[in-house]
């Protein structure tokens, strides 16, 4: 016979976890950036029911000022649940079939991910090369189209690993196009904080991320796909292999029936309501030249400290500064003085550039004069301790 005591479950201690209580930073790093206070309170406020009218009225909302925000008149314009990598992968997931053809850039980090997520539906992926911290040639894009002939063309608009920032958008999509392929954009860095227009760049579909330069925490993630793109998707002979992000599915919940398919992060939802509320208040144009100058100024004030920018002036990307390290400095350190004495966020590079760079974000509600000066006083404090 079994010892009964050896079939109770040992005693647990309780955990003493007490109220949550994080530091307060200021977010000058890629993302997130600092939260609006409007949106916090907007965080706050009763939840209703996913399917409660209430709810299907903020979600038209919602659809509209996404409208606004990404320049379209897309009718499939939505928040994906999930953070900027769904609504990535709701992009290239449901353009992508078994058998068709992607072409992605390999200029940094995110590029890389779009790979990987191609590959995952089925895709087969062909490359268009440039270094990290340099944007794509539209004569390279050119020749690999005329190569491979890519069905779906991706391109990431504001790479957030390098700090460049992808000009000559209608060039490419005219490319992609002459040649009858989908162009997907990357604006996980640009919704929000710097020029993007879908409609007029021809681009067939764009993802994002809120808790960039929209300053409004992860959680749900806009999506905008043109008619053309989603012809596409709805006449696909295989499934996509998400059931999640299925766009064909997701259509009952965000189209004309509002049926339900999962459970909205309702909260989330509320956020970037406000978030995209103030979007339309600023003003779209307003609101890029607000990013411009402030990042300008910060761009300014870093060349006077002696540093230098990775991305040459013409692919300067606002909402991201990526600063070379100089000699004989270490950047982590540098990085830890201003989160231990500055309560300060900035962060290290990454893939080819670890060690080489700092990236300063100056998104959103972070794209402020005020912590412009900090961070400046704040480095050039951490750098003065390492005898710069
Ligand atoms: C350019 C770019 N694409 C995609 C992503 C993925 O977004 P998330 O981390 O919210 O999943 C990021 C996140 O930083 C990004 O910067």
């Amino acid at each position: 016979m079994s010892d009964a005591s050896a079939l109770t479950e040992p005693e647990r201690d309780v955990p003493d976890v007490g109220e949550l209580t994080p530091p307060d930073r200021t977010l000058m790093g890629p993302g997130p950036s600092d939260v609006h206070p409007r949106v916090l309170k907007a965080m706050s406020t009763p939840l209703v029911g996913h399917l409660d009218p209430s709810f299907v009225e903020i979600m038209d909302e919602v659809q509209e000022l996404l409208r606004y925000t990404f320049r379209t008149d897309n009718k499939w314009t939505i928040p994906v649940s999930g953070t900027g990598s769904a609504s990535m992968e709701a992009a290239i997931g449901n353009l992508v079939e078994p058998g068709d053809t992607m072409l992605v850039p390999t200029n940094g980090y995110f590029g890389g991910r779009m790979k990987s997520m191609a590959e995952r539906a089925g895709g087969d992926v062909v490359e268009v090369d440039a270094p990290w911290g340099e944007p794509l040639d539209p004569v390279d894009v050119e020749r690999a189209f005329d190569e491979h002939q890519p069905d779906v063309f991706g391109f990431v608009h504001a790479e957030t690993s390098t700090g460049v920032l992808q000009p000559n958008v209608p060039e490419l999509t005219d490319i992609a196009h002459d040649h009858d392929a989908f162009v997907i954009a990357d604006s996980v860095t640009s919704l929000g904080g710097v020029e993007l227009r879908v409609d007029e760049w021809g681009i067939d579909a764009a993802y994002s991320g809120p808790q960039k330069c929209l300053s409004c925490p992860p959680g749900a993630s806009p999506l905008t796909l043109s008619d053309r793109a989603m012809d596409k998707v709805l006449d696909r002979d295989e499934q996509p292999r998400s059931w999640y992000l299925d766009l064909s599915l997701l259509e009952g919940y965000w189209g004309d029936d509002r049926s339900y398919h999962h459970t909205a992060p309702i909260t989330n939802v509320y956020a970037l309501r406000e978030a995209l509320r103030l979007v339309a208040e600023e003003g779209i144009e307003a609101r890029w030249e607000r990013h411009r100058e402030v990042a300008g100024d910060l761009k300014a004030g870093l060349q006077d400290l002696g540093l230098e920018m990775n991305a040459p002036d013409e692919y300067w990307l606002p909402s991201l500064n990526a600063v070379r390290v100089p000699d004989g400095i270490d950047d982590g350190a540098v990085i830890e003085h201003l989160l231990k004495e500055y309560d300060l966020e900035i962060a290290s590079g990454l893939g080819d550039l670890e060690g080489d760079i700092w990236r300063i974000g100056c998104m959103g509600y972070s794209a402020r004069p005020k912590n412009v000066e900090y961070v400046l006083a704040a480095l050039e404090d951490a750098l003065a301790e390492q005898g710069f």
